[in-house]
């Protein structure tokens, strides 16, 4: 079966998957209570549990890096939750159909996208979720690395099903760029664009990047892995140097820390929506609405691709998402894959 864009490193550290458990209803119920005591009767009759069950799960959710407060006499009382990205947080705030029932959780790993593609071999589900604390080899676009440091950004990729053809997986990335754009643009102050062909960009400088890997089967996808990465918490100065003059976060962006939890939701929910619409209504209104939420008509570029440099004006993107470009002597040139740069 043919892979695109492959990588072999190993897996690192266990991964599991979560479903709905009394985990997480234990969790939800301590929320619930809102930083007051809850005492281990009540838990135990409103989970249905023992109340020796209660304190083992309440020692996994300690585990998982949650302040959990126990008193014989008082019961469970839950800390303020850190802005971690801890499995059964992840759960409480999707409110997608389908896309993320299935959550498998590293808290560090080479490659999410690698370990989601292992999945999908493994026969994963349409919708199962890849996250990471951290990636200590982040794949970006035409072989560059993605900077993800702990605790500061959002590293996901979702495994996908998709039945259409091929030639059409470059669509996903137009698609994804207008959920992980919509989702933003109600955090961040200063304008959130859409560049050509993955890049967002938050303010003029990139806070999100999208790197779809598929393989196929005859003319069928066989699985796509979309993956995203975004930039939430990272301050400008602990970028790498080459990057600090392009690349931002959103806590740069806002002025302050940004819980993430609730953006991987909010994305994953608006991602859902879109590839439904694009299976009932087609490509159509997802490229209307990428075209709106880009400011890359009339715009002088370079394209970079692998078959060179192109220098002209960007006349937009067509229907199937290819960037048209008008060259110096008028013509227009399709451009199917590459980098744009502003000059
Ligand atoms: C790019 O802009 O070049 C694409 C960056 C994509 C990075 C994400 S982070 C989660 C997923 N896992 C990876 O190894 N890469 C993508």
């Amino acid at each position: 079966m043919p892979r695109m864009v492959l990588d072999d490193a190993p897996a690192r550290g266990g991964s599991f998957i979560m479903a709905a458990n009394t985990r997480h209803y234990l969790l939800v119920s301590l929320k619930e209570a809102q930083g007051n005591w809850v005492s281990g009767e009540e838990l135990s009759r409103k989970l249905g549990i023992t109340r020796t069950a209660i304190w083992k799960q309440a020692c996994s959710l300690r585990n998982e890096g949650y302040i959990i407060d126990s008193s014989t006499r008082k019961g469970y009382l839950l800390r303020e939750a850190l802005d971690r990205l801890l499995p059964a947080e992840i759960e409480a705030s999707l409110r997608s159909k389908r896309l993320g029932h299935r959550i498998v959780f590293e808290k560090e790993v080479d490659s999410t996208n690698r370990l989601a593609r292992d999945l999908a071999i493994a026969g994963a589900v349409e919708g199962t979720l890849v996250v990471a604390e951290s990636q200590t080899g982040g794949r970006g676009r035409r072989g560059r690395s993605w900077f993800s440091p702990p605790g500061e950004g959002i590293c996901l990729s979702l495994i996908l099903r998709p039945r259409f053809q091929p030639a059409e997986a470059p669509k996903m990335t137009l698609l994804a760029g207008v959920a992980l754009a919509e989702t933003l643009i109600p955090i961040v102050p200063s304008r959130v664009t859409i560049k050509w062909p993955n890049d967002v960009l938050a303010g003029g400088k990139k806070v999100a990047g999208i790197l779809i890997e598929i393989a196929t089967e005859i003319d069928n996808i066989d699985y796509m892995i979309v993956g995203v990465g975004l930039n939430v918490n990272t301050p400008l100065e602990s970028f790498p140097e080459e990057l600090r003059k392009r690349a931002t976060s959103l806590a740069v962006e806002t002025g302050c820390p940004v819980r993430r939890v609730e953006i991987l939701g909010a994305f994953v929910e608006r991602f859902e929506r879109y590839y439904d619409l694009l299976g009932r209504e087609g490509f159509g209104p997802v490229i209307q609405r990428w075209r709106e939420l880009s400011d890359m008509a009339g715009r002088r570029v370079r394209v970079h691709s692998f078959n060179g440099s192109l220098e002209g004006t960007i006349a937009g993107i067509d229907d199937d998402g290819v960037l048209l470009l008008t060259g110096a002597d008028g013509a227009v040139e399709r451009v199917i894959s590459g980098d744009v740069e502003y000059i």
